[in-house]
């Protein structure tokens, strides 16, 4: 066999869906010396990972920790926990996470009852209400906080209202949101939520933080089903994370959990409403800069996300062209419009490291250069100084 080099990776901007930039002091902590998953040292730092992500979800549910996988595996978890077949399941579908959601729904037996709303508008609260009345006895209703395929943002208090006057909990997708805008899992009274490390967390991708409420755990008891999932059942996963006598269940990913102890410390040190400011304040910069450049966001109005902007492609412009050049020759990664919005838009992350002014104009010089390639008639200078002001207003 030929010799294979050395891993050659290259340095990128992190301007996508996820994985955004992960601060040095977070890499670093993953080169750290392995120890033992039950090593006291290891042991005492889940008790910290278990209390940050209570700070950063605002919420005292006990139980509260990181599941061993990507955000998917947290959807899963969730689900798979919360179901037993036959169950009715309201799932809110405005892209490719709701719809995702109600595939899980609909593995676990549940009769999944689809809320469908156009890629880029919210769920509202009066056709979760509509859904709510067809429904017999539902279980949950479901929906993405930050849709990552579109970039809405769907407010979550009303429909919480109208799910507990149903009778149902409520599961709450924050991959995307959480540290990058408000999140208030008790204020909201959300029953269930799951967030991911590669995103406003500015962590690598391999943990899925979670948070069952007291009335969801009551329900895991009630059960009358095992849950399907030995992997991802709670009350196993309690021996191991819980209070109590650590249990072995699985072999944590050691190094994961050192990378999101630092990068949970670097978000409390910065401050939970200074970190949604910066990511508000960037999106407004970024917003500015575009309408310079003759672009704009897409999605619904007064519920275009923060930390995931979805820009239109002008016509006569071939999005991916543009998004090979920004990678290959300025080193930036933005995403691709999915499902409906293939072609049509360019998703640009703005999300926890990544989110700064010298991101926001490196972007709008490189774009605003291509576009002037290829024939656009585009003002660099007025899109740099428009980002900058935006920027510095209060
Ligand atoms: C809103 C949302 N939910 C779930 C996921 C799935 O997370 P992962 O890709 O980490 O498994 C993503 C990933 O982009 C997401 O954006």
């Amino acid at each position: 066999m030929n010799s294979i080099a050395a891993l050659r990776i290259p340095e990128r901007i992190l301007m996508g869906p996820g994985p955004s930039n992960a601060p040095p002091s977070v890499l670093a902590a993953m080169s750290r010396p392995l120890v033992g998953h039950l090593d006291p040292a290891f042991v005492a730092m889940m008790e910290e990972i278990k209390a940050m992500l209570r700070q950063v979800f605002i919420t005292r549910n006990e139980m509260t920790f990181p599941v061993s996988g990507t955000g998917s595996a947290g959807m899963e978890f969730c689900f798979v926990n919360l179901l037993e077949p036959g169950d009715e399941a309201v799932i809110g579908v405005n892209g490719v996470f709701g719809q995702r959601m109600a595939d899980v729904a609909a593995r676990c037996g549940a009769t999944v009852i689809k809320v469908e709303a156009e890629w880029g508008r919210i769920i509202e609260p009066d056709a979760i209400a509509t859904a709510l009345a067809k429904a017999t006895r539902p279980k949950l209703v479901a929906i993405v906080h930050a849709e990552t395929s579109t970039g809405a943002l769907t407010p979550v208090e009303e429909i919480s209202r109208l799910t507990h006057q149903a009778g149902a909990m409520l599961v709450l997708d924050t991959v995307t949101s959480l540290g990058g805008c408000p999140v208030r899992i008790d204020d909201w009274q959300v029953d269930a939520v799951y967030s991911g490390t590669q995103k406003c967390l500015s962590c690598p991708p391999g943990l899925s933080p979670v948070s069952l409420s007291e009335r969801a755990m009551q329900s895991v008891r009630a059960r009358t089903h095992r849950v399907q999932s030995w992997y991802l059942d709670v009350s196993l996963l309690a021996s191991y994370w819980g209070d109590g006598q650590r249990v072995y269940h699985h072999t944590a990913p050691i190094s994961m959990n050192y990378a999101l102890h630092e990068s949970l410390r670097l978000l409390l040190e910065e401050g939970l409403e200074n970190r949604w400011a910066r990511h508000e304040r960037h999106h407004r910069a970024l917003h500015a800069g575009l309408a310079m450049l003759g672009l704009s966001i897409v999605s619904q109005t007064g519920h275009q996300l923060w930390q995931l902007n979805a820009v239109g492609v002008p016509a006569g412009v071939d999005e991916a062209v543009v998004r090979a050049r920004l990678l290959n020759e300025f080193g930036i990664e933005v995403g691709a419009g999915l499902g409906p919005l293939k072609g049509k838009i360019w998703r640009v992350g703005l999300m926890g490291h990544t989110s700064s002014l010298d991101n926001v104009r490196t972007l709008l010089a490189a774009l605003g250069q291509i576009l002037g390639d290829a024939g656009q008639r585009v003002n660099v200078q007025d899109a740099l100084a428009a980002a900058t002001a935006a920027a510095a207003v209060d």
